[in-house]
């Protein structure tokens, strides 16, 4: 599903900064991954990189074949609306469009036909336990279920990839813990590879497989 090949990310702002410093990472269809380090060292950039939000200063990152690095900006957008589904520590919801239309956002982007629009939304809010909530603005939801929202959009498209970056960070533990519920059952029922970062280590245990960073470098992977 995923492979980056000795993958390296500078950024040269005011002063340079190297993100990634050759990192090589296959990971399967169907896995469920997490990835640990300390702040700064290059979790967001990877993630960035692999769900093809940014591309590389060197090496390969192929996602479901596609070798995302050559596509350029428009294609790689094209490419993240059927098959990434990204799911942010702050949620990065729409504040003025309620649930149901924050989840039929991607469908639209992608030309789906209106009547099937409103079908796969509510199927997918009650699939995340927010069949309750469609008509409800992100303000009016509490932050596991703004999540949830954010999730149900990621996947609304049927993307057989989701990249979460601390999709428990903004959360307090009993939420965050059915956050990694509905994940590691998405996990199981759809086959979905998800990849998640994570600093909390009861979430790491729930995934088989760990890979740490360190440094813009994978410390360990296990
Ligand atoms: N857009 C950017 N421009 C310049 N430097 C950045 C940018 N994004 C991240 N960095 C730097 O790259 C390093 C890795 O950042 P990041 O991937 O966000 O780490 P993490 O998610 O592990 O905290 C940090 O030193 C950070 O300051
Ligand atoms: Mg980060």
């Amino acid at each position: 599903m995923l492979e980056l090949e000795d993958v390296h990310k500078v950024y040269e702002g005011k002063s340079r900064v190297a993100a990634l410093s050759g990192v090589s990472l296959r990971i399967a269809a169907g896995e469920m991954v997490a990835v640990m380090g300390p702040s700064g060292s290059g979790k967001s950039t990877l993630l960035h990189l692999m769900g093809g939000l940014d591309v590389p200063t060197h090496g390969r990152v192929v996602v479901a074949g596609e070798d995302l690095a050559e596509k350029g900006e428009e294609g790689r957008s094209l490419f993240r609306r059927t098959h990434v589904a990204y799911v942010f520590q702050a949620f990065h919801l729409m504040p003025t469009l309620s649930s149901a239309q924050n989840v039929a956002l991607p469908l639209h982007l992608a030309g789906v036909p209106r009547r099937d629009v409103d079908e796969r939304v509510a199927r997918t809010l009650v699939d995340v336990g927010l069949g309750e909530r469609a008509g409800h603005l992100p303000d009016e939801l509490s932050g596991g279920e703004r999540q949830r929202v954010a999730i149900a959009r990621g996947l609304v498209t049927g993307a057989p990839l989701l990249l979460a970056d601390e999709p428990t960070g903004n959360l307090d533990s009993a939420r965050g813990a059915e956050i990694l519920g509905l994940l590691t059952r998405i996990h199981a029922e759809r086959g979905t590879t998800i990849v998640m970062v994570t600093h909390d280590e009861a979430a790491a245990g729930t995934c088989r497989r760990v890979v740490r960073i360190r440094d813009g470098r994978v410390e360990s992977d296990r």
